[in-house]
Protein backbone atom coordinates (compact mmCIF):
# COMPACT_ATOMS: atom_id res chain seq x y z
CA UNK A 1 0.00 0.00 0.00
CA UNK A 2 1.20 3.37 -1.03
CA UNK A 3 2.18 5.87 2.11
CA UNK A 4 -0.62 8.90 3.06
CA UNK A 5 0.36 11.62 1.15
CA UNK A 6 0.25 13.67 4.59
CA UNK A 7 2.71 15.07 6.14
CA UNK A 8 1.00 14.93 9.58
CA UNK A 9 0.86 12.25 12.31
CA UNK A 10 -2.42 10.77 12.86
CA UNK A 11 -2.71 12.57 16.32
CA UNK A 12 -1.37 16.04 14.50
CA UNK A 13 -4.30 15.66 11.63
CA UNK A 14 -7.06 15.11 14.94
CA UNK A 15 -5.71 18.11 16.44
CA UNK A 16 -5.73 20.46 13.87
CA UNK A 17 -9.20 19.01 12.23
CA UNK A 18 -10.35 19.98 15.97
CA UNK A 19 -8.71 23.48 15.83
CA UNK A 20 -8.89 24.37 12.31
CA UNK A 21 -11.48 22.62 10.28
CA UNK A 22 -15.17 23.43 9.81
CA UNK A 23 -17.43 20.01 9.07
CA UNK A 24 -20.25 20.55 7.44
CA UNK A 25 -24.01 19.96 8.66
CA UNK A 26 -22.10 18.76 11.90
CA UNK A 27 -22.38 19.41 15.56
CA UNK A 28 -18.58 20.34 16.05
CA UNK A 29 -19.14 20.38 20.06
CA UNK A 30 -19.64 16.34 19.75
CA UNK A 31 -16.00 16.19 18.51
CA UNK A 32 -14.88 17.48 22.17
CA UNK A 33 -15.16 13.96 23.34
CA UNK A 34 -15.17 12.14 20.38
CA UNK A 35 -12.28 11.68 17.48
CA UNK A 36 -13.48 13.55 14.04
CA UNK A 37 -13.22 10.37 11.79
CA UNK A 38 -10.51 10.88 9.36
CA UNK A 39 -10.80 9.09 6.40
CA UNK A 40 -7.55 8.47 4.54
CA UNK A 41 -8.26 5.88 1.60
CA UNK A 42 -10.92 4.54 -0.70
CA UNK A 43 -11.17 1.61 -2.98
CA UNK A 44 -14.31 -0.28 -4.48
CA UNK A 45 -16.90 0.21 -1.63
CA UNK A 46 -14.64 0.52 0.99
CA UNK A 47 -13.03 3.01 2.85
CA UNK A 48 -10.04 3.21 5.68
CA UNK A 49 -9.46 5.80 8.13
CA UNK A 50 -6.48 7.22 9.78
CA UNK A 51 -6.28 3.88 12.06
CA UNK A 52 -6.53 1.65 9.43
CA UNK A 53 -9.97 0.55 9.88
CA UNK A 54 -12.09 -0.55 6.79
CA UNK A 55 -15.50 0.77 6.44
CA UNK A 56 -18.22 -0.23 4.06
CA UNK A 57 -19.20 3.06 2.23
CA UNK A 58 -23.02 2.06 1.92
CA UNK A 59 -23.83 6.15 1.17
CA UNK A 60 -21.44 6.43 -1.78
CA UNK A 61 -19.44 9.57 -0.38
CA UNK A 62 -22.94 11.16 0.19
CA UNK A 63 -25.15 9.15 -3.22
CA UNK A 64 -22.16 10.75 -5.47
CA UNK A 65 -19.08 8.22 -5.73
CA UNK A 66 -21.04 6.13 -8.38
CA UNK A 67 -18.30 4.01 -9.93
CA UNK A 68 -16.85 3.58 -6.86
CA UNK A 69 -13.09 4.55 -4.85
CA UNK A 70 -10.99 2.35 -7.08
CA UNK A 71 -10.50 4.38 -10.49
CA UNK A 72 -8.24 7.40 -9.02
CA UNK A 73 -5.05 6.30 -11.52
CA UNK A 74 -6.88 6.58 -14.44
CA UNK A 75 -9.16 9.25 -13.77
CA UNK A 76 -6.29 11.35 -12.42
CA UNK A 77 -4.23 10.45 -15.63
CA UNK A 78 -7.08 12.40 -17.66
CA UNK A 79 -6.95 15.17 -15.01
CA UNK A 80 -2.83 15.54 -15.29
CA UNK A 81 -3.28 15.37 -19.28
CA UNK A 82 -5.60 18.29 -19.04
CA UNK A 83 -3.56 20.09 -15.94
CA UNK A 84 -0.90 20.11 -19.07
CA UNK A 85 -2.73 20.67 -22.07
CA UNK A 86 -5.32 24.06 -20.47
CA UNK A 87 -5.48 23.75 -16.88
CA UNK A 88 -8.17 26.58 -17.03
CA UNK A 89 -10.07 28.32 -19.00
CA UNK A 90 -13.81 29.80 -18.55
CA UNK A 91 -17.20 29.24 -19.72
CA UNK A 92 -17.80 33.01 -19.38
CA UNK A 93 -18.36 33.81 -23.30
CA UNK A 94 -15.25 31.29 -24.17
CA UNK A 95 -15.63 27.66 -24.76
CA UNK A 96 -12.56 24.79 -24.60
CA UNK A 97 -12.94 21.44 -26.03
CA UNK A 98 -14.12 19.25 -22.47
CA UNK A 99 -16.62 21.87 -21.74
CA UNK A 100 -17.88 21.03 -25.51
CA UNK A 101 -17.22 17.77 -25.77
CA UNK A 102 -19.12 16.70 -21.94
CA UNK A 103 -22.12 18.94 -23.07
CA UNK A 104 -22.86 16.75 -26.08
CA UNK A 105 -22.00 13.64 -24.31
CA UNK A 106 -24.01 14.60 -21.69
CA UNK A 107 -26.66 15.45 -24.18
CA UNK A 108 -26.65 12.10 -25.84
CA UNK A 109 -26.96 10.51 -22.87
CA UNK A 110 -30.23 12.46 -21.36
CA UNK A 111 -33.45 11.65 -22.08
CA UNK A 112 -35.54 13.44 -25.18
CA UNK A 113 -35.25 16.77 -26.06
CA UNK A 114 -32.44 17.77 -23.26
CA UNK A 115 -29.49 19.00 -25.31
CA UNK A 116 -28.10 21.64 -23.59
CA UNK A 117 -25.81 21.72 -20.60
CA UNK A 118 -25.36 24.76 -18.35
CA UNK A 119 -22.17 23.31 -16.09
CA UNK A 120 -21.84 24.78 -12.66
CA UNK A 121 -19.65 23.60 -9.26
CA UNK A 122 -22.23 21.11 -7.40
CA UNK A 123 -26.06 20.31 -7.02
CA UNK A 124 -26.79 23.41 -5.14
CA UNK A 125 -25.46 25.76 -7.91
CA UNK A 126 -27.51 23.58 -10.08
CA UNK A 127 -30.87 24.03 -8.45
CA UNK A 128 -29.92 27.90 -8.03
CA UNK A 129 -28.93 28.05 -11.75
CA UNK A 130 -31.99 26.14 -12.70
CA UNK A 131 -34.77 28.71 -10.70
CA UNK A 132 -32.92 31.46 -12.04
CA UNK A 133 -32.96 29.74 -15.18
CA UNK A 134 -37.23 29.30 -15.47
CA UNK A 135 -37.73 32.97 -13.95
CA UNK A 136 -35.45 34.76 -16.87
CA UNK A 137 -37.02 32.24 -19.21
CA UNK A 138 -40.81 33.67 -18.72
CA UNK A 139 -39.35 37.43 -18.22
CA UNK A 140 -37.35 37.00 -22.03
CA UNK A 141 -41.31 35.80 -22.87
CA UNK A 142 -42.85 38.58 -21.78
CA UNK A 143 -44.21 36.92 -18.72
CA UNK A 144 -43.85 37.85 -14.87
CA UNK A 145 -43.06 34.52 -12.88
CA UNK A 146 -41.02 33.93 -10.19
CA UNK A 147 -42.66 31.19 -7.98
CA UNK A 148 -41.37 27.72 -7.70
CA UNK A 149 -43.38 24.71 -6.32
CA UNK A 150 -41.52 21.83 -4.68
CA UNK A 151 -42.58 19.02 -2.43
CA UNK A 152 -42.19 19.06 1.48
CA UNK A 153 -39.42 17.27 3.00
CA UNK A 154 -37.22 17.70 -0.10
CA UNK A 155 -33.38 18.65 0.15
CA UNK A 156 -32.97 20.66 -2.60
CA UNK A 157 -29.04 22.30 -1.48
CA UNK A 158 -28.37 24.75 0.61
CA UNK A 159 -27.55 28.37 -1.45
CA UNK A 160 -30.23 30.82 -0.28
CA UNK A 161 -32.40 29.85 -3.74
CA UNK A 162 -31.46 26.26 -3.49
CA UNK A 163 -32.62 26.55 0.56
CA UNK A 164 -35.55 28.58 -0.08
CA UNK A 165 -36.41 25.67 -2.43
CA UNK A 166 -36.28 22.77 -0.37
CA UNK A 167 -39.03 21.77 2.24
CA UNK A 168 -37.34 20.45 5.27
CA UNK A 169 -38.08 23.79 7.98
CA UNK A 170 -35.23 22.64 10.15
CA UNK A 171 -32.99 23.82 7.34
CA UNK A 172 -34.98 26.62 6.02
CA UNK A 173 -35.73 28.70 9.36
CA UNK A 174 -32.43 30.05 10.65
CA UNK A 175 -32.11 31.62 7.22
CA UNK A 176 -35.57 33.37 6.88
CA UNK A 177 -36.17 35.50 5.47
CA UNK A 178 -35.75 33.19 2.29
CA UNK A 179 -35.98 33.71 -1.31
CA UNK A 180 -39.35 34.68 -2.20
CA UNK A 181 -41.27 32.25 -3.24
CA UNK A 182 -41.75 28.79 -3.09
CA UNK A 183 -44.82 26.57 -2.31
CA UNK A 184 -44.49 22.91 -0.98
CA UNK A 185 -46.65 20.03 -1.37
CA UNK A 186 -47.56 16.45 -0.62
CA UNK A 187 -43.98 13.87 -1.88
CA UNK A 188 -44.75 10.82 -2.75
CA UNK A 189 -44.46 8.94 0.95
CA UNK A 190 -47.21 6.75 0.69
CA UNK A 191 -46.21 4.58 3.87
CA UNK A 192 -48.48 6.74 6.35
CA UNK A 193 -51.44 6.90 3.68
CA UNK A 194 -54.62 4.63 4.18
CA UNK A 195 -53.64 1.12 3.71
CA UNK A 196 -57.12 0.31 1.32
CA UNK A 197 -55.97 3.61 -0.89
CA UNK A 198 -55.04 1.95 -4.29
CA UNK A 199 -52.45 3.56 -6.54
CA UNK A 200 -54.83 5.71 -8.79
CA UNK A 201 -56.35 7.16 -5.88
CA UNK A 202 -53.04 8.10 -4.70
CA UNK A 203 -51.89 9.64 -7.70
CA UNK A 204 -55.04 11.52 -7.68
CA UNK A 205 -55.13 13.01 -4.60
CA UNK A 206 -51.71 14.24 -4.82
CA UNK A 207 -52.17 15.78 -8.03
CA UNK A 208 -55.31 17.40 -6.71
CA UNK A 209 -52.91 18.58 -3.87
CA UNK A 210 -50.38 20.11 -6.28
CA UNK A 211 -53.44 21.35 -8.70
CA UNK A 212 -54.87 23.18 -5.36
CA UNK A 213 -51.00 24.43 -4.50
CA UNK A 214 -51.06 26.20 -8.14
CA UNK A 215 -54.56 27.57 -7.91
CA UNK A 216 -53.65 29.14 -4.42
CA UNK A 217 -49.99 30.87 -5.60
CA UNK A 218 -51.53 31.56 -9.19
CA UNK A 219 -50.77 29.34 -11.77
CA UNK A 220 -49.13 32.46 -13.81
CA UNK A 221 -47.02 33.46 -11.66
CA UNK A 222 -44.85 29.78 -11.44
CA UNK A 223 -41.81 29.82 -13.15
CA UNK A 224 -41.28 26.58 -12.26
CA UNK A 225 -42.10 22.99 -10.40
CA UNK A 226 -38.98 20.84 -9.34
CA UNK A 227 -38.76 17.52 -7.85
CA UNK A 228 -36.46 14.76 -7.32
CA UNK A 229 -37.18 11.56 -9.95
CA UNK A 230 -36.90 9.22 -6.45
CA UNK A 231 -36.79 11.86 -3.20
CA UNK A 232 -34.39 11.15 -1.03
CA UNK A 233 -35.27 13.15 1.37
CA UNK A 234 -37.71 11.50 3.90
CA UNK A 235 -36.51 8.25 2.14
CA UNK A 236 -36.73 7.25 -1.21
CA UNK A 237 -39.93 8.16 -2.31
CA UNK A 238 -40.84 6.99 -5.47
CA UNK A 239 -43.47 7.86 -8.21
CA UNK A 240 -46.61 6.30 -7.83
CA UNK A 241 -47.94 5.44 -11.77
CA UNK A 242 -49.66 8.02 -13.50
CA UNK A 243 -47.97 10.67 -10.87
CA UNK A 244 -44.87 12.60 -13.25
CA UNK A 245 -47.66 12.21 -16.50
CA UNK A 246 -49.97 14.27 -14.15
CA UNK A 247 -47.31 16.81 -13.44
CA UNK A 248 -46.27 17.08 -16.91
CA UNK A 249 -50.03 17.43 -17.82
CA UNK A 250 -50.67 20.29 -15.16
CA UNK A 251 -46.92 22.26 -16.01
CA UNK A 252 -48.44 21.92 -19.42
CA UNK A 253 -51.44 23.53 -18.72
CA UNK A 254 -50.25 26.51 -16.82
CA UNK A 255 -47.22 27.27 -19.19
CA UNK A 256 -44.79 25.96 -16.02
CA UNK A 257 -41.57 24.52 -16.87
CA UNK A 258 -40.91 21.20 -15.20
CA UNK A 259 -37.73 20.49 -13.46
CA UNK A 260 -36.16 17.25 -12.59
CA UNK A 261 -34.08 17.25 -10.09
CA UNK A 262 -31.20 14.65 -11.01
CA UNK A 263 -28.54 15.26 -9.01
CA UNK A 264 -28.60 11.87 -6.41
CA UNK A 265 -30.95 9.75 -9.06
CA UNK A 266 -28.73 10.85 -12.65
CA UNK A 267 -25.65 8.84 -13.87
CA UNK A 268 -27.02 5.37 -13.08
CA UNK A 269 -28.48 5.35 -9.33
CA UNK A 270 -31.28 4.42 -9.89
CA UNK A 271 -30.42 1.59 -13.19
CA UNK A 272 -30.96 3.86 -15.66
CA UNK A 273 -28.35 7.37 -16.86
CA UNK A 274 -31.40 9.52 -15.38
CA UNK A 275 -34.36 9.04 -13.93
CA UNK A 276 -36.22 10.90 -15.97
CA UNK A 277 -35.63 8.13 -18.36
CA UNK A 278 -36.92 5.43 -16.48
CA UNK A 279 -40.46 7.31 -14.86
CA UNK A 280 -40.82 8.95 -18.12
CA UNK A 281 -41.04 12.76 -16.72
CA UNK A 282 -39.94 14.77 -19.81
CA UNK A 283 -38.68 17.74 -17.53
CA UNK A 284 -37.66 21.10 -19.43
CA UNK A 285 -34.68 21.41 -16.90
CA UNK A 286 -32.69 18.84 -15.12
CA UNK A 287 -30.13 19.01 -12.77
CA UNK A 288 -26.88 17.29 -11.86
CA UNK A 289 -23.79 16.99 -9.98
CA UNK A 290 -22.56 14.29 -7.77
CA UNK A 291 -22.83 11.07 -10.24
CA UNK A 292 -21.69 13.52 -13.28
CA UNK A 293 -18.00 12.89 -12.47
CA UNK A 294 -18.84 10.40 -9.42
CA UNK A 295 -17.57 12.85 -6.99
CA UNK A 296 -13.85 12.75 -8.28
CA UNK A 297 -14.47 16.30 -9.30
CA UNK A 298 -16.71 19.15 -8.27
CA UNK A 299 -19.24 19.67 -11.25
CA UNK A 300 -23.02 19.83 -11.88
CA UNK A 301 -25.45 20.50 -14.89
CA UNK A 302 -28.16 22.22 -16.02
CA UNK A 303 -29.44 20.53 -18.79
CA UNK A 304 -32.58 22.10 -20.77
CA UNK A 305 -34.31 22.29 -23.88
CA UNK A 306 -34.12 24.21 -27.28
CA UNK A 307 -37.44 25.23 -26.04
CA UNK A 308 -35.93 26.54 -23.05
CA UNK A 309 -32.90 27.80 -25.22
CA UNK A 310 -35.13 29.52 -27.73
CA UNK A 311 -35.63 33.25 -26.23
CA UNK A 312 -31.84 33.32 -25.18
CA UNK A 313 -30.98 32.84 -28.95
CA UNK A 314 -32.60 35.33 -30.10
CA UNK A 315 -30.74 39.12 -30.60
CA UNK A 316 -29.24 40.26 -27.57
CA UNK A 317 -30.31 38.40 -25.07
CA UNK A 318 -28.34 36.22 -22.93
CA UNK A 319 -28.86 34.48 -19.27
CA UNK A 320 -27.82 36.39 -17.29
CA UNK A 321 -25.92 34.13 -14.90
CA UNK A 322 -22.45 32.51 -14.76
CA UNK A 323 -19.67 31.37 -12.16
CA UNK A 324 -16.20 31.26 -12.45
CA UNK A 325 -15.78 27.41 -12.11
CA UNK A 326 -18.54 26.52 -14.36
CA UNK A 327 -17.32 24.32 -17.23
CA UNK A 328 -13.82 24.21 -15.88
CA UNK A 329 -11.77 22.03 -18.03
CA UNK A 330 -10.37 19.75 -15.38
CA UNK A 331 -13.67 19.11 -13.93
CA UNK A 332 -14.98 18.09 -17.02
CA UNK A 333 -12.31 15.99 -18.49
CA UNK A 334 -12.54 14.19 -14.71
CA UNK A 335 -16.13 13.92 -15.94
CA UNK A 336 -15.58 12.56 -19.47
CA UNK A 337 -13.51 10.01 -18.26
CA UNK A 338 -15.84 9.02 -15.59
CA UNK A 339 -18.61 8.22 -18.03
CA UNK A 340 -16.04 6.44 -20.46
CA UNK A 341 -15.39 4.40 -17.73
CA UNK A 342 -19.08 3.86 -16.70
CA UNK A 343 -19.53 2.82 -20.11
CA UNK A 344 -16.48 0.40 -20.77
CA UNK A 345 -17.59 -1.16 -17.01
CA UNK A 346 -21.74 -1.01 -17.90
CA UNK A 347 -22.05 0.11 -14.52
CA UNK A 348 -26.02 1.15 -15.55
CA UNK A 349 -26.97 -2.07 -16.94
CA UNK A 350 -25.34 -3.84 -14.27
CA UNK A 351 -27.52 -1.64 -11.60
CA UNK A 352 -30.54 -2.65 -13.51
CA UNK A 353 -29.00 -6.86 -13.52
CA UNK A 354 -28.43 -6.64 -9.71
CA UNK A 355 -31.44 -4.50 -8.64
CA UNK A 356 -33.87 -7.35 -7.84
CA UNK A 357 -30.64 -8.95 -5.94
CA UNK A 358 -29.90 -5.95 -4.08
CA UNK A 359 -33.92 -5.57 -2.96
CA UNK A 360 -34.03 -9.31 -2.01
CA UNK A 361 -30.98 -8.80 0.50
CA UNK A 362 -32.72 -6.01 1.94
CA UNK A 363 -36.13 -7.72 2.34
CA UNK A 364 -34.45 -9.27 4.87
CA UNK A 365 -34.12 -6.63 6.74
CA UNK A 366 -37.84 -6.31 7.13
CA UNK A 367 -37.80 -9.29 9.42
CA UNK A 368 -36.85 -6.98 12.36
CA UNK A 369 -39.88 -5.44 14.23
CA UNK A 370 -38.19 -1.98 13.96
CA UNK A 371 -38.02 -2.54 9.89
CA UNK A 372 -41.74 -0.89 8.93
CA UNK A 373 -41.11 -0.64 5.13
CA UNK A 374 -38.19 -0.70 2.60
CA UNK A 375 -38.31 1.42 -0.47
CA UNK A 376 -36.14 2.53 -3.75
CA UNK A 377 -35.32 1.64 -6.87
CA UNK A 378 -31.96 0.65 -8.77
CA UNK A 379 -29.24 1.14 -6.28
CA UNK A 380 -31.00 3.41 -4.05
CA UNK A 381 -33.00 2.91 -0.89
CA UNK A 382 -34.34 3.75 2.36
CA UNK A 383 -35.77 1.39 5.51
CA UNK A 384 -38.26 3.15 7.67
CA UNK A 385 -37.99 2.44 11.09
CA UNK A 386 -41.17 2.42 13.18
CA UNK A 387 -42.31 1.74 16.70
CA UNK A 388 -44.80 -0.70 15.93
CA UNK A 389 -44.85 -2.04 12.49
CA UNK A 390 -48.70 -3.04 12.73
CA UNK A 391 -49.97 0.82 13.40
CA UNK A 392 -46.93 2.11 11.11
CA UNK A 393 -46.68 4.61 14.30
CA UNK A 394 -43.44 6.41 14.17
CA UNK A 395 -41.01 7.86 17.17
CA UNK A 396 -41.11 10.94 18.85
CA UNK A 397 -38.91 13.50 18.32
CA UNK A 398 -37.07 12.52 21.27
CA UNK A 399 -36.96 8.80 20.78
CA UNK A 400 -35.49 9.09 17.43
CA UNK A 401 -32.77 11.27 18.04
CA UNK A 402 -31.80 9.23 21.04
CA UNK A 403 -31.96 6.19 18.82
CA UNK A 404 -30.38 8.00 15.44
CA UNK A 405 -28.32 10.17 16.91
CA UNK A 406 -27.14 8.53 19.93
CA UNK A 407 -27.10 5.39 19.03
CA UNK A 408 -27.42 4.05 15.59
CA UNK A 409 -25.39 6.59 13.26
CA UNK A 410 -22.50 5.80 16.07
CA UNK A 411 -22.74 2.01 16.00
CA UNK A 412 -22.95 1.41 12.35
CA UNK A 413 -19.97 3.67 12.02
CA UNK A 414 -18.66 1.32 14.91
CA UNK A 415 -19.19 -1.59 13.52
CA UNK A 416 -17.78 -0.57 10.01
CA UNK A 417 -20.55 0.88 7.91
CA UNK A 418 -21.09 3.91 6.83
CA UNK A 419 -24.94 4.63 5.82
CA UNK A 420 -27.37 7.43 6.84
CA UNK A 421 -29.54 7.35 10.17
CA UNK A 422 -32.00 10.28 9.05
CA UNK A 423 -34.77 11.83 10.56
CA UNK A 424 -35.60 14.72 8.05
CA UNK A 425 -38.63 12.91 7.99
CA UNK A 426 -39.66 10.05 9.42
CA UNK A 427 -36.69 8.04 10.56
CA UNK A 428 -34.90 6.09 7.69
CA UNK A 429 -31.85 4.59 6.85
CA UNK A 430 -30.13 5.07 3.90
CA UNK A 431 -28.98 2.78 1.57
CA UNK A 432 -26.96 3.35 -1.55
CA UNK A 433 -23.02 1.98 -1.87
CA UNK A 434 -21.27 2.53 -4.99
CA UNK A 435 -23.19 0.93 -8.03
CA UNK A 436 -20.02 -1.46 -8.25
CA UNK A 437 -21.36 -3.45 -5.19
CA UNK A 438 -22.24 -6.66 -5.18
CA UNK A 439 -23.20 -9.24 -3.85
CA UNK A 440 -20.90 -9.09 -1.09
CA UNK A 441 -21.26 -6.06 -0.09
CA UNK A 442 -24.94 -5.97 0.16
CA UNK A 443 -24.69 -9.28 2.26
CA UNK A 444 -22.69 -7.42 4.73
CA UNK A 445 -24.11 -4.30 4.56
CA UNK A 446 -27.34 -6.84 5.54
CA UNK A 447 -25.23 -8.27 8.13
CA UNK A 448 -24.11 -5.14 9.98
CA UNK A 449 -27.22 -3.46 9.66
CA UNK A 450 -29.56 -6.42 11.13
CA UNK A 451 -27.48 -6.63 14.07
CA UNK A 452 -27.51 -2.98 14.99
CA UNK A 453 -31.18 -2.57 14.44
CA UNK A 454 -31.97 -6.02 16.66
CA UNK A 455 -29.75 -3.92 19.36
CA UNK A 456 -31.33 -1.00 18.45
CA UNK A 457 -34.69 -2.86 19.20
CA UNK A 458 -34.02 -3.79 22.56
CA UNK A 459 -32.88 -0.20 23.65
CA UNK A 460 -36.53 1.16 22.78
CA UNK A 461 -39.09 1.13 25.63
CA UNK A 462 -42.02 -0.97 25.08
C1 LIG B 1 -31.61 16.26 -4.93
C2 LIG B 1 -30.49 17.16 -4.53
N1 LIG B 1 -30.41 18.38 -5.06
C3 LIG B 1 -29.41 19.21 -4.73
C4 LIG B 1 -28.45 18.85 -3.83
C5 LIG B 1 -27.35 19.81 -3.47
O1 LIG B 1 -26.14 19.35 -3.99
P1 LIG B 1 -24.74 19.87 -3.42
O2 LIG B 1 -24.59 19.31 -2.07
O3 LIG B 1 -23.76 19.33 -4.43
O4 LIG B 1 -24.77 21.36 -3.45
C6 LIG B 1 -28.48 17.58 -3.27
C7 LIG B 1 -27.45 17.16 -2.29
O5 LIG B 1 -27.51 16.13 -1.68
C8 LIG B 1 -29.54 16.72 -3.60
O6 LIG B 1 -29.64 15.50 -3.06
Amino acid sequence: MTELATTFTADELQRAAREHLWLHFTRMGGYTKTEVPVIVRGEGCYLEDVNGKRYLDALAGLFAVNIGYSYGEEVGQAALEQMRELPFYTNWSYAHPRAIELAAEVASLAPGDLTRAFFVSGGSEAVESAWKLARQYHTARGERRWKAVSRNVAYHGTTMGALSINGIPALRTPFEPLVPEVAHVRNTNRYHRPADETEEEFTAFLLDDLENALDAAGPDTVAMVIMEPVQNAGGCFTPPAGYFQGVRELCDRHGILLCADEVITGFGRIGHWFASEKYDIRPDILTCAKGLSSAYASIGAVVTTERVIEPFLAGDSMFTHGITFGGHPVMAAIALKNIEIMKREGIVDGVREREAMYRSKLEQLLKLPIAGDLRGAGCFYALELVKDKETRETFSEAEAERLLRGFLSPELFERGLICRADDRGDPVIQISPPLVAGEAEFDELVSILGGVLEEAWERIEH
